[in-house]
């Protein structure tokens, strides 16, 4: 693989060098000479995810649960397929597995049905300093609506989680955790299992947000100890407008309805509605029927792969963008050194908009802002940052010319 013109080669960065992944040529809107590290943000599409998309619209399409023939029966086989998918992918049960809009659509449903039978006045929720704007929102929402109060666990100097700190914070009024499990912004990992325990032995819930970790650590919820896990497809491969909530089954078997409508109910009377079990009781309408079937396919592709084989060549591109990055005069790299495939960073004081402007006439797609992390900026102290995201089509060459796009940002504003 290419590196650029001043970088070491990869075996110069690690005593034994890692085994890379080559798989750019799945990626058919990746074009040559073009450094998309905007994972983060959403991923490209490897080539059968995008079969599989369009043969469930061109192919098979119909609706799913309601048709008696063979066609929506055979849509549904696959929808359901889609779920059991889902399940097995974070080890949980297809009972468990909801299938919703996104990430965000998740945490609002939790917080609307779980969180308005469970929180009240006086209740204490727990987030922590690095969270999505996905993860407070819905929060101060339900804290605005019930009079519960919002807690926020600082972060180490590197801007990890301070598990110690947040466990801490855990109170017997503290009824519910949420954090990230991967930083969107710095790409730090959180030790869940051990926050998990602090927040069971004090009888609180566990909410973690899957959207930066699905598509690269492996996902096991029953290892972690969650009770709510959630990520979006579009960042795992998938399509947009799905996503996946998982909630323990005691928990979502108490869990009254959120939205209402056609699919969620048993029996409907102008004086009383019946409602289905879990998790038909939490999918109202006709659901997102081929973006099922696209995460299905990107579950597959990427279990193909092997998530860890993934997970070990962004660490190792991130590793080397970091010991490239710091090399350069003025530039201050935000997180911790050892980080799961996302790496923030400022140049000098030149706003991190024009930084991507510069990159983007270099054929680099990074991206610009606060990444929907307000009080993490805070936190930081600056308004935005420059963010270059890895994916599993990310290679040395990508890196390289984020590098040489930095230098000439440097050189322009002299
Ligand atoms: C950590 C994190 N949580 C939640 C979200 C929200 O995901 P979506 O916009 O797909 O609902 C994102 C997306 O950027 C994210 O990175």
């Amino acid at each position: 693989m290419a590196g650029g013109a001043g970088m070491k080669p990869l075996a110069a960065h690690f005593a034994t060098a890692p085994r890379l992944l080559d798989l750019r040529g799945e990626f058919p809107a990746l074009p040559e000479g073009w450094a998309y590290l905007d994972a983060a943000a959403t991923a490209q599409k490897p080539r059968p995810v995008i079969e599989a998309i369009t043969n469930a619209y061109a192919r098979d399409y119909a609706t799913v649960h309601r048709g008696v023939y063979a066609r929506s029966a055979h849509m549904t086989e696959a929808y359901e397929a889609a779920r059991e998918a889902a399940a097995r992918f974070l080890n949980g049960r297809v009972d468990e597995t909801i299938f919703v809009r996104g990430a965000t659509e998740a945490i609002n449903l939790v917080a609307n049905s779980w969180g308005d039978a469970n929180i009240g006045a006086g209740d204490r929720i727990l987030l922590t300093q690095l969270e999505h704007h996905a993860n407070i929102v819905p929060w101060r929402m339900l804290a605005d609506r019930t009079g519960a109060e919002i807690d926020v666990a600082p972060l180490t100097p590197d801007g990890r989680i301070d598990e110690a700190a947040l466990i801490a914070l855990i109170t017997p009024a503290t009824k519910l955790v949420a954090i990230a499990h991967v930083s969107n912004v710095l790409g730090s990992v959180a030790d869940v299992a051990r926050i998990a325990d602090a927040a069971h032995a004090a009888g609180a819930k566990l909410l973690v947000d899957g959207c930066q970790a699905a598509p690269r650590l492996k996902v096991d919820v029953q290892a972690l100890g969650a009770d709510f896990y959630c990520f979006s497809a579009h960042k795992l491969y998938g399509p947009t407008g799905i996503g996946v909530l998982w909630v323990k089954k005691p928990i979502l078997d108490a869990m009254p309805p959120w939205q209402g409508g056609g699919a969620m109910i048993d029996e409907v009377r102008f004086e009383r509605v019946t409602y289905a079990d879990a998790p038909q009781r939490f999918e109202a309408g006709t659901p997102h029927i081929a973006g099922a079937v696209g995460l299905h396919a990107a579950i597959r592709w990427v279990e193909d792969i092997g998530i860890e084989a993934i997970d070990a060549h962004e660490r190792a591109l991130t590793a080397i963008a970091r010991a490239e990055l710091a090399r350069l005069n003025n530039l201050r790299l935000f997180g911790p050194e050892e980080t799961a495939g996302i790496l923030s960073f400022a140049v000098g004081d030149i706003h991190p908009h024009d930084v991507a402007t510069i990159l983007d006439e270099g054929g680099v797609a990074i991206r610009a802002g606060h990444h929907c992390a307000q009080p993490l900026m805070r936190w930081l102290g600056v308004p935005a940052t420059a963010r270059a995201s890895f994916s599993a089509h990310s290679s040395e060459a990508d890196v390289a010319l984020l590098v040489k796009g930095i230098e000439r940002t440097m050189r322009i504003f002299g």
